[in-house]
């Protein structure tokens, strides 16, 4: 039988030395590839590229797919064309574009607030609809967080508090936590129009002070659990209750593996209901689930909770999870196997 071939494909500019074989966050993933006896390339990315990429990715049998949403500046709508072509001719692309596009943008938060995992969310699709409802959904809490549609890194995610007495709003932008700053309602409105552009909206979700018990990554491929991601601190942590304008930067993220007892209540919810719930409420079949993907989770802690809501949906990705728990490498190589077998028998 004809050796699989797979592309690892990395957002790179034109001349970078970034190789995906060579890459801490991939470098495993591809020796476990080459020891199941495929053979793999590292492919780079660029919109630049695209013409001659669309030539050369059809020699291979999967084109796995590392590219954040926004990539120096840069939306990903020409890789997106190029990966639906590639696809269209028999390729196996992951994750396909159509996937990321119903998963993998802050559209699922409100598509999903009724699942137990949901929170209170509200969506904005225009300025004028923004500018009429969420102060009043910001007067009631007195804090809201505001995600744009596709990002990545905290971009586009704001944390807006409101100041009563001033009539102010602060608004603290989760990759420059330290530069908080404070204006008026008009200022602020007015600051947010360019997030509906090009079809924009925003997602107003509830302020989670949970937040303060950290977060866990739960590490899907497919539909089965393959690792988990804990991380003490991470964006838009206040230092103190007193000092709300003021956060701790994020600190480093541990893996565990799928069987970690730890998370072993959410692996069970997570494969058992809310990841068919997800896949029915947005007509996923399963060969269409990435090969690595996670979904993100505030952990309530309190005695009195109700144990359906002790994981609170923060946001999924899909589109560049990577690094990636050890322990999914395992299960990516079986599923991208199944993938081209199950195409071969075809
Ligand atoms: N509703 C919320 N309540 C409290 N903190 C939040 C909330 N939403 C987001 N955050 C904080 O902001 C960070 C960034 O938000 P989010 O994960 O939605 O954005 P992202 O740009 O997709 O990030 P990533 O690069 O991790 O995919 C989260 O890791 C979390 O620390
Ligand atoms: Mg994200």
């Amino acid at each position: 039988m004809k050796k699989p071939w797979v592309a690892l494909m990395i957002y790179g500019d034109t001349g970078s030395e970034r190789n995906a074989l060579t890459n801490e966050n991939y470098r495993l993933l591809a020796d476990a590839f080459l020891t199941r006896g495929f053979g793999v390339t590292s492919v780079l990315y660029n919109d630049n590229l695209a013409p001659t990429l669309a030539q050369e990715l059809l020699q291979f049998d999967a084109v796995l797919v590392w590219v954040n949403p926004i990539e120096g500046g840069k939306d990903r709508q020409i890789l997106d064309a190029l990966l639906r072509e590639v696809s269209s001719k028999g390729i196996f692309v992951t994750t396909h574009p159509d996937v990321i596009l119903k998963i993998g943008t802050k559209d699922v938060l409100f598509k999903t607030r009724d699942m137990d995992w949901g929170s209170d969310t509200k969506i904005y699709t225009s300025y004028e609809d923004f500018c009429g409802r969420f102060p009043t959904s910001l007067r009631e809490s007195g804090i809201r967080v505001l995600k744009q549609y596709r990002g990545d890194g905290g971009k586009g995610v704001f944390k807006v508090i409101f100041n009563a007495k001033e009539h102010t709003v602060a608004i603290i932008h989760a990759p420059a936590p330290g530069d908080a700053k404070i204006i008026s309602f008009d200022t602020f409105h007015r600051e947010f129009e360019l997030f509906f552009n090009n079809s924009g909206l925003l997602i107003d979700q509830e302020w989670h002070e949970n937040i303060r018990n950290g977060m866990v990554r739960c590490y899907l491929t497919g539909a089965k659990v393959s690792g988990f991601g804990y991380q003490e601190v991470t964006a838009l942590y206040p230092t103190s209750a007193s000092t709300p304008l003021a956060c701790v930067p994020p600190s480093k993220r541990y893996y565990f593996t799928e069987d970690c007892g730890l998370f072993s209540d959410l692996k069970q919810v997570m494969e058992k209901k809310w990841a068919p719930e997800l896949q029915e409420a947005e007509s996923i079949a399963s060969h269409m689930l990435p090969v690595i993907w996670d979904a993100d989770f505030f952990i309530d802690t309190r005695p009195d909770r109700d144990d359906r809501k002790k994981y609170q949906l923060c946001e999924i990705n899909v589109s560049c999870v990577s690094p990636f728990p050890p322990s999914a490498v395992r299960h990516i190589v079986e599923e991208v196997s199944r993938h081209i077998q199950s195409k071969a028998m075809a």
